[in-house]
């Protein structure tokens, strides 16, 4: 622990941290097993108040018991009993239904009994939730409460369209200021998503050529072999536009994208990514049906094992045509970047698991050698490899050795994990530490989730014109119908599709 952070730690004496929706799946593999890591490594002091609130009929004890037992099961860190005793030494459960002002009346007493200075919300519940909680916290005054700091953190779903999500923000605002607001995208939280702005911002060599003078095309891809699991109540009204794109992929774009800000502050890195949301260009009815492919899995082969398709999973309904999968070409009408397409893609049900940032740059003017070329055309590609396999990776064409002339594909590769010989800690971890600490920086400001619905709902606009009985298919375990690949080969470029 440097010096700053053992400051903030000790200045989170006092503090409760109020889970609503203590009782749900996200607290057990994500926030307390996050909370205890930060214990584990001296972020935060043993005597953090952790208040447990939600309807189910549970008491103190079980709570306890039930978080001891999640960071067993879900930590990827060592176990020490010992800590996990102490961390959780002062453990308190609410049982109330969201609706009921006496539960929030209790909240406020025990707050004010155990003598907190600061109270760190976190809605860790169904979106539709939300709203409710937020106005009972505000009529119950709980959002001001004490000498210290109050601050809430919501998850995503921020809304389900522009006009929810700025109807939730409107409410949020009449209980808390902006920056007692946390807005969680947890991809923000990743090692390798930070390291973008490290990459671009911290060396010399790569930002005269990220412009587009010496760029392509951008490809960002996030594809899981994931189904929808148990969560079809929530996808079928969500799909892939609102699950990832409108969030995560939308945010690796802006980091992408974003020119270098004024400075590494909260402001000063959101300021330069809105500035990239609001450049993004939207499209009219018959631009969004030309510049998006939506297609939907059917039942095929992950990993050799067979898996259904999602019309049959649990809870979906027959007809459905909620999309798994989603193919966007977006423009950024700015001076860095117009012009320049950045070809977007999540799915579910993909074959491999994979999330990278690939920047195509431009062909040489004229080739000189009349070699056989097996790099290909445009073989200089710079890949930010977010998740597996985190690292980064330059690829370049190289004589091959010998008498034959030949051009190679090679590679210059770092990878976090070989470099650095530490295992990387989980998004969750940093967000908590963030939002206890006050850095606002990796979360997510008002302007910049409603630009990001903005654009959005500009999409599921020109989708709801074209009302479609079916979605093109694809089966489980490829990369989506063939469809996708004229999507872009039209554009005489292609989709970076790797070996399984
Ligand atoms: C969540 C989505 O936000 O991100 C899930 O709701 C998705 O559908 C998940 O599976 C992916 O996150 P990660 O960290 O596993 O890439």
């Amino acid at each position: 622990m440097n010096n700053n952070e053992q400051k903030l730690s000790e200045n989170l004496l006092n503090t409760a941290v109020v889970i609503f929706g203590v009782t749900g799946d996200l607290t057990s593999r994500k926030l307390i097993p996050a909370i205890y890591e930060l214990y584990q490594s001296d972020r935060i002091p043993n005597n953090l108040n952790i208040v447990g609130f939600a309807r189910r009929d549970w008491d103190n004890d079980h709570l306890k018991k039930i978080f001891k037992d999640s960071v067993r099961s879900y930590s990827g860190k060592e176990i020490e009993e010992e800590k996990i005793d102490q961390i959780f030494s002062n453990v308190k459960y609410i049982q109330s239904s969201f609706s009921q002002l006496e539960g929030y009346e209790q909240l406020r007493k025990y707050l004010i009994d155990e003598g907190i200075k600061n109270v760190l919300f976190y809605l860790a519940t169904p979106p539709e939730a939300y709203e409710t909680i937020i106005e009972l916290i505000g009529k119950s005054e709980l959002s001001h409460l004490t000498e210290g700091w109050t601050r809430i953190v919501i998850e995503k779903p921020y809304g389900r369209d522009l006009a929810t999500a700025k109807n939730l923000d409107k409410l949020v605002h009449t209980v808390f200021n902006e920056n007692q607001i946390y807005r969680i995208d947890h991809y923000l939280g990743k090692e390798t998503v930070q390291n973008i702005l490290v990459l671009r911002f911290a060396n010399g060599i790569f930002e005269p050529l990220w412009n587009r003078q010496y760029v392509d095309h951008i490809q960002i891809t996030v594809a899981e072999t994931v189904g929808v699991g148990t969560r079809a109540g929530y996808y079928e009204n969500s799909g892939v536009i609102r699950d990832m794109f409108q969030n995560h992929l939308l945010q690796l774009l802006a980091l992408t994208a974003m020119e270098a800000p004024v400075g590494f502050t909260a402001n000063c890195v959101r300021d330069e990514k809105v500035k990239v949301l609001r450049a993004l260009k939207p499209y009219d009815a018959k631009g969004v049906l030309d510049n998006t492919f939506r297609a939907q899995y059917t039942s095929g082969y992950i990993d050799g094992k067979k898996v259904i398709g999602y019309k049959d999973e649990d809870g979906v309904a027959r007809e459905s045509i909620t999309e798994t999968f989603l193919a966007a070409r977006l423009y950024i009408d700015n001076w860095r970047w117009s012009g320049v397409p950045f070809y977007l893609r999540s799915g579910k049900r993909l074959p491999k698991r994979m999330t990278e940032i690939a920047i195509q740059f431009k062909q040489i003017p004229l080739s000189l050698f009349n070699w056989h070329n097996m790099a290909g055309d445009a073989p200089n590609v710079l890949v930010m490899k977010l998740q597996p396999d985190e690292g980064v990776t330059l690829s370049f064409g190289a004589k091959m050795p010998g008498h034959i002339n030949q051009i190679s594909p090679v590679e210059m590769n770092f990878d976090y994990e070989e470099s650095f010989d530490i295992k990387i800690p989980e998004a969750y971890v940093r967000l908590i530490q963030d939002a206890l600490y006050g850095d606002a920086t990796l979360f997510t400001r008002s302007d910049e989730v409603t630009s990001q619905w903005g654009f959005i709902n500009g999409i599921l606009d020109g989708w709801k014109e074209d009302p479609r009985k079916y979605l093109p298919v694809y089966e489980a375990g490829t990369w989506g119908p063939p469809g996708v690949d004229f999507f872009i080969k039209g554009d005489n470029r292609h989709w970076r599709n790797p070996e399984v």
